[in-house]
């Protein structure tokens, strides 16, 4: 039997939360859908943001109001799902309700305050926002809880089925963010910042390793967060401050994101469908900044390539909006893993020769980031120069030990090819 059950969307602007729309979703197994209304006072206002600016483009305030449903296999659009958890809050969700049969729905409204970006549901439109949590105790707690017992839950959550009520801190701080990883949100020296931590399974050390490249990538002057580290009682801890979030004078502004599924309009499991090329793309028809974005863009991808990140699907770029359009949101979640041979690919395809992750291959992509050939090729080997001189001391200095430096080795091979811009062998 179908079941539709709506929430009001709200949006954070300058003044605060406003109601932008209602959101009815219908949960019918794989014929699922959601439809939305933008408010009529939303639209007229002068400074309405779009909720999704793909699927859900601002209509024309004067027209007929309009009904948007989501396209055929999609059960909820991508720019609110944004603002839903991912692989880690869903776990922590389940586990808190005790239930394996939450739905999308559930999620969503379920999530709170640290969700990325600037959405927020709630049960009607002129009460604000409010948490309906399937596990009761809907209002977040308001505690903040330190580094060390955010760490301490992480890990022992891991391997518990039931959340006991000393492990809700973790639930609470961890449950709205996106990824699969272990991850909290916290303060650190009085800014808002997401903590990410071990997971049970990990076989290499995740987390030094990301510092590690994040801070490779901010030597290479890649936009890159403030990044930190932590070692409390012998959990590692990455840091990375969020740039979602600002504040302006004793107010805490939330920046509008949107994830590049979103702006492709495009389904989680296609990812490996879409190339470099689409995200500049998008950066031409939404951008408000695309000559400097697409050449960061283009960087990203031969960083990438260069450090054997090969998790850059959809949801690990995005765009944030500047009141004027969006731009390319600062690098996350870049990270090398162990991996058998030295050649790659990447979720995203690359130029040419699609997705394999070579620079000879990123060049033949240059033109669609408007980059002239020579100008391209001059990036790249710069950029070569710099990951091949400097991968070993940050891997170093970030406290990965020679033997697992050793087992990373071959995410950076393409560092060595010297002649890369010679004929293909
Ligand atoms: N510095 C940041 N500021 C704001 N939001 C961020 C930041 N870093 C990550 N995010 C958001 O949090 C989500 C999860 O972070 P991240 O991608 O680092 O986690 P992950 O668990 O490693 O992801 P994955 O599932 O791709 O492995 C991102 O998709 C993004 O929406
Ligand atoms: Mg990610």
């Amino acid at each position: 039997m179908p079941r539709t059950r709506t929430t009001y969307v709200y949006i954070y602007l300058d003044e605060g939360p406003v109601p932008a729309g209602r959101l009815d979703m219908t949960e019918d197994g794989r014929n699922s859908y959601a439809t939305f209304q933008y408010g009529a006072r939303y639209l007229r206002r002068s400074n309405s943001v779009p909720v999704d600016p793909a699927a859900l483009a601002l209509p024309d305030p004067s027209g007929a109001a309009r009904t948007f449903q989501t396209a055929e296999g999609f059960n909820l659009f991508n720019g609110i799902r944004d603002a839903a958890p991912d692989g880690w809050g869903r776990y922590l969700m389940r586990k808190a309700a005790d239930s394996e049969n939450l739905e999308e729905f559930d999620y969503l409204v379920a999530s709170a305050d640290y969700r990325v970006g600037a959405l927020a549901f709630g049960p009607n439109p002129t009460d604000g926002p409010k948490r309906m949590a399937p596990w009761g105790d809907a209002e977040p707690i308001g505690e903040h809880f330190d580094l060390a017992e955010l760490a301490e839950a992480a890990e022992r959550v891991q391997s518990v089925d039931r959340l006991e009520p000393d492990l809700r801190r973790i639930l609470e701080a961890g449950s709205s963010l996106g990824g699969a990883r272990p991850k909290a949100a916290t303060t650190h020296n009085g800014l808002p910042w997401i903590a990410k931590f071990s997971a049970k399974e990990d076989t290499y050390p995740v987390c030094k390793t990301e510092l590690a490249i994040m801070r490779l990538a901010q030597h290479c002057k890649l936009d890159v967060p403030e990044t930190d580290f932590a070692t409390i009682l012998g959990r590692d801890i990455y840091l990375i401050r969020r740039f979602d979030r600002e504040i302006a004078g004793n107010q805490l502004r939330r920046i509008p994101f949107a994830s590049s599924l979103t702006m492709l309009e495009a389904h989680e499991v296609a990812a490996h469908r879409y190339s470099y090329r689409d995200l500049a793309d998008v950066l031409r028809r939404f951008g408000s900044n695309p000559r400097q974005d697409l050449r960061e863009l283009f960087r990203r991808m031969a960083f990438n390539i260069l450090v054997g990140n090969d998790d850059d699907h959809l949801r690990n770029h995005a765009f944030l909006f500047d009141g004027r359009g969006w731009r390319l949101s600062p690098l996350y979640d870049v990270v090398a893993r162990p991996r058998a041979g030295p050649s790659g690919s990447l979720v995203l395809a690359v130029g040419e020769r699609g997705h394999e992750a070579t620079l000879a291959n990123a060049l033949t992509g240059a033109a669609a980031f408007g980059l002239k050939n020579d100008e391209a090729a001059t990036i790249l080997e710069d950029l070569r120069v710099l990951v091949a001189a400097r991968w070993k001391v940050s891997l170093s200095k970030a406290g990965v030990t020679a033997i697992d430096i050793e087992r990373l080795a071959n995410c950076f091979a393409e560092t060595n090819k010297v002649d890369w811009r010679g004929l293909p062998e």
